[in-house]
């Protein structure tokens, strides 16, 4: 059967990827956030997952304000970088792992789940960032992709509490899943932003840090939490939080952090990661 090998959760903030483009990672400016990420690297090098499921948003890239589902899955074989305004990246293709898609996607339905399914679609900077973060800059992933998007633009948004649900559905399909590919979660988006509004600009490093510590074994209390206390704590944008339940959930009661890293802020946002293993 698939095997979880791990799970992470990280940002995703565009900017990282822009940062990269251009050279910037070793700048005053960005050094100290990508210095952060060297073991998380070294981990998933160590490790060699063979497939990453994603847990990502869109950001009115693929999906627009006129069609938004609250949980999708993509089928695909692969799935193009989108070009979101600044014209196509240096990110490859990302090759699908079709059979486990389609397995979760199945039990999804099963259990009362019913995402979107997406046979051709593109991701953008929600899962091209974290993959960058991880494995850098290959001509080819070193890994095959599940993308799984939640809403987090268009409210209503799932509850947390959903969302932890869906975990524990994951959990379930790569266990019964018969291969024997092991399987890295990422949970992607945050630390606390918001983008627009009269608190553009809301940074709430007290509360990421205290995420951070917490989402490994002091969970309950963001299970717990509504939408609008994320909104409250995180900002609008720093609900994106609540995708990193979905992983979270996946794993263990009880994990082992191997790494952690904070900075803030990474363009206008808290920003950072944390590696989990189970206990
Ligand atoms: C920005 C965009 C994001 O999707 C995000 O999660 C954080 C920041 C931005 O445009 O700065
Ligand atoms: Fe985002």
């Amino acid at each position: 059967m698939a095997e979880i090998i791990g799970g992470v959760g990280t940002s995703h903030v565009p900017s990282i990827g822009v940062a990269l483009d251009k050279g910037l990672a070793e700048t005053p400016d960005w050094k100290p956030f990508f210095d952060g990420y060297i073991p998380g690297k070294k981990w998933m090098a160590d490790k060699k997952p063979d497939v990453a499921v994603v847990i990502f948003n869109d950001h009115g890239n693929t999906f627009f304000l006129d069609r938004v589902p609250t949980f999708a899955i993509g089928v695909a074989d692969s799935y193009k970088p989108v070009d979101e305004g600044w014209g196509p990246r240096a990110v490859p293709e990302f090759e699908g792992a079709v059979d486990l898609s389609w397995h979760i996607v199945d039990t999804m339905v099963e259990n009362h789940f019913d995402p979107l399914v997406c046979r051709e679609i593109e991701v953008d900077h929600g899962l091209q960032v974290p993959l960058e973060l991880f494995f850098g800059r290959p001509e080819h992933w070193p890994v095959k992709v599940v993308p799984i998007w939640v809403n987090t633009i268009q409210y209503p948004i799932p509850t947390p509490q959903r969302c932890w649900e869906m975990g524990k559905v994951l959990r379930k399909a790569i266990e019964s899943f018969p291969g024997d590919e092991r399987v890295v979660i990422m949970g992607t988006g945050g630390l606390s932003h918001q983008l627009q509004g009269s608190r553009a600009g809301f940074i709430n490093r007290e509360a990421d840090e205290a995420w951070l510590d917490g989402i490994a074994n002091d969970y309950e209390k963001y299970r717990n939490m509504s939408r609008k206390d994320y909104v409250d704590q995180f900002g609008s944008e720093g609900a994106e939080l609540i995708m990193w339940l979905v992983m979270r959930a996946a794993m263990n009661p009880h994990v082992e952090m191997k790494h952690r890293h904070y900075y803030a802020p990474a363009s206008l946002t808290g920003a950072g990661m944390v590696v989990l293993e189970n206990a």
